[in-house]
């Protein structure tokens, strides 16, 4: 489909089905949000929107659950991913904050945002833990 921009693959996999399962989920809304963009006008600002707010409730709701699976396996570098989390959370209030004034040019700066996100930090930070989600599956 010509409005997919960010396209799951097994690179993109943890090892882990609930978490990978919530990355798709991010990538779709990235996916939805880039489609928003493409539209035009009104409908865009309202599209746009409601899909960031999309995206805020998912990421939260997705960060906790893995900051919870870091947790459980003491994943030595949990402060510096959360930070991670935390930042990017605050990035999308920035969007959210500044779109009133620079509408396209803020949607395009965060899908953008979003893309590099799936890809630098579930292809990078988050298969970093990887290896600790073994010891998870053996406490089972
Ligand atoms: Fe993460």
């Amino acid at each position: 489909m010509a409005d997919t921009l960010v396209k799951w693959n097994d690179n993109l996999s943890v090892g882990n089905a609930l978490i990978d399962s919530q990355h798709q989920e991010l990538v779709r809304l990235t996916n939805e949000l880039y489609a928003g963009t493409r539209l035009g006008g009104a409908t865009a600002k309202v599209y746009f929107l409601k899909a960031v707010r999309g995206v805020m409730a998912y990421v939260k709701e997705h960060f906790s659950a893995e900051e919870e699976i870091m947790q459980q396996v003491n994943y030595p570098e949990y402060a510096e991913h959360k930070r991670q989390h935390e930042d990017f959370v605050a990035e999308l209030f920035n969007a959210v904050r500044k779109f009133d004034n620079e509408e396209n040019l803020v949607a395009e700066g965060l899908v953008k945002y979003l893309m590099d996100w799936i890809l630098e930090h579930i292809a990078g930070s988050d298969k970093k833990y990887m290896p600790y989600l073994a010891d998870l599956n053996k406490e089972k």
